[in-house]
């Protein structure tokens, strides 16, 4: 059985990782073939991760790169369209909901390609959310769901989609958690992320943002950053930043706010703007460069808590029973909230700065892992995957 598996952005590759190296266990059976279509191309919000994730260098790289939503759509439709002609696969798999997630799934389904989508039936029932329309289109042509959690297979099954072909297995990013964790162990995982982690106190706190609601409009930018700085004053935060989010704050001439944390270490001592080698990262909002997953997951997984709009960080957060404060006004993945240590607040500066003390004040509710959250989701999908051959 031949199976193309689709990566594009970021998040994808955490996903895709576990799925690949579960399909490679049964070399006789199964044949993997990686597609990275290009969405995501710089060295830390790509490269980076094929090498940490340990997985083969993808097969075809269709290096699509930046554009307006149909640009890139139609660009890795049309690209990704002559693989498939190319390999005739006997399944294609999509992960997530990025613009890669609903352009390869198109193009499986139009050449009757069956079509399998990991982390299917999440609704936010935001239509504002170009994610949402990516979850909602590419789960209106799958032949094969896999759901993280129980809602997500309710919502198919309220779309009438046949429960033989919903399979409820847990969460591949998850299985990716745990592996990443196990292979750093006790070690820190790079001379990066140890000198950020010596320099900072006990309590601090992570970050990422880069949803286009949050950081396109000015206002809700500059409502966050309020917040952000006040909580700063009793916690440093730290906030690798996306390159949507930065280009954002240098337009709106918001750098003012932050403090720049080099991550190039040879020129920690050089940089004028930077935070020094030697200096104590105390208060303040220190804005770096996209950092690697294991560095990322080294300093967050010691966070008092982590303010985030991701998908994937409310759900990993929830994982390892981290404080998640969420900035949007809504979650495609409420278990994190119902079970989780997740808690959506919005963009409202006092409800942030609220939820921020409680978290370091520890008085955050007690949370629990959810059903299948256990680092064997990608060995169900492989399991169902062999079935339906
Ligand atoms: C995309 C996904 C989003 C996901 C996020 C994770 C869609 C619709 N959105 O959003 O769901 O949460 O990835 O990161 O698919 N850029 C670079 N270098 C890169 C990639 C992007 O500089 O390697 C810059 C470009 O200016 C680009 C902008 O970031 O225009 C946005 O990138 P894009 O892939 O369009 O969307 P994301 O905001 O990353």
């Amino acid at each position: 059985m031949k199976i193309l598996l689709v990566a594009g952005a970021r998040p994808n590759f955490m996903k895709i990782a576990p799925i690949l190296r579960e399909i490679e266990k049964y070399s006789s059976e199964l044949r993997g073939i990686l597609v990275h279509t290009g969405q995501h191309y710089d060295q830390n919000m790509s490269d980076t991760f094929f090498k940490e994730l340990g997985i083969k260098e993808p097969d075809y790289n269709l290096e699509v790169g930046s554009g307006s939503h149909a640009f890139q759509t139609a660009e890795i439709m049309v690209r990704f369209e002559e693989v498939c002609l190319k390999e005739k696969p006997d399944l294609v798999v999509v992960v997530g909901d990025v613009n890669s997630t609903i352009a390869a799934g198109l193009v499986a389904k139009k050449l009757h390609i069956k079509l399998a989508h990991v982390e299917a039936g999440l609704r936010s029932r935001d239509w504002s959310m170009p994610e949402e329309i990516n979850r909602i289109a590419t789960d209106s042509i799958t032949d094969l769901f896999f759901t993280t959690e129980k809602e997500g297979t309710d919502n198919l099954l309220k779309e009438r989609h046949t429960p033989e072909t919903v399979h409820f297995v847990g969460h591949v990013m998850i299985d990716n958690l745990f592996y990443q964790l196990k292979k750093f162990g006790d070690k820190v995982p790079s001379e990066l992320a140890e000198n950020i982690k010596k320099r900072l106190p006990d309590k601090y706190i992570c970050m990422t943002m880069h949803r286009p609601s949050n950081v396109d409009d000015e206002e809700t930018l500059t409502r966050i950053i309020k917040a952000l700085k006040a909580v700063s004053e009793k916690a440093p935060i730290i906030f690798p930043c996306h390159p949507r989010t930065k280009k954002q704050i240098e337009m709106f001439g918001f750098q003012g706010a932050f403090k720049t944390l080099t991550l190039n270490l040879s020129t920690l001592n050089t940089s004028i703007n930077s935070v020094q080698a030697v200096e104590h990262l105390t208060n303040g909002i220190y804005l770096s460069e996209p950092l690697g997953y294991d560095d990322f997951l080294y300093l967050w997984k010691d966070a008092f808590c982590v303010i985030t709009d991701s998908g994937g960080m409310q759900e990993e957060t929830t994982a390892l029973k981290i404080p998640c404060i969420t900035i949007r006004e809504n979650t495609e993945r409420p278990i994190t909230v119902e079970l989780g240590s997740n808690a959506v607040v919005g963009t409202d500066p006092e409800k942030i700065v609220e939820y921020c003390n409680k978290a370091l004040n520890k008085q955050w509710k007690e949370s629990k892992i959810p059903e299948l959250w256990d680092g064997k989701a990608s060995e169900r999908i492989v399991e169902a995957i062999k079935h339906s051959a």
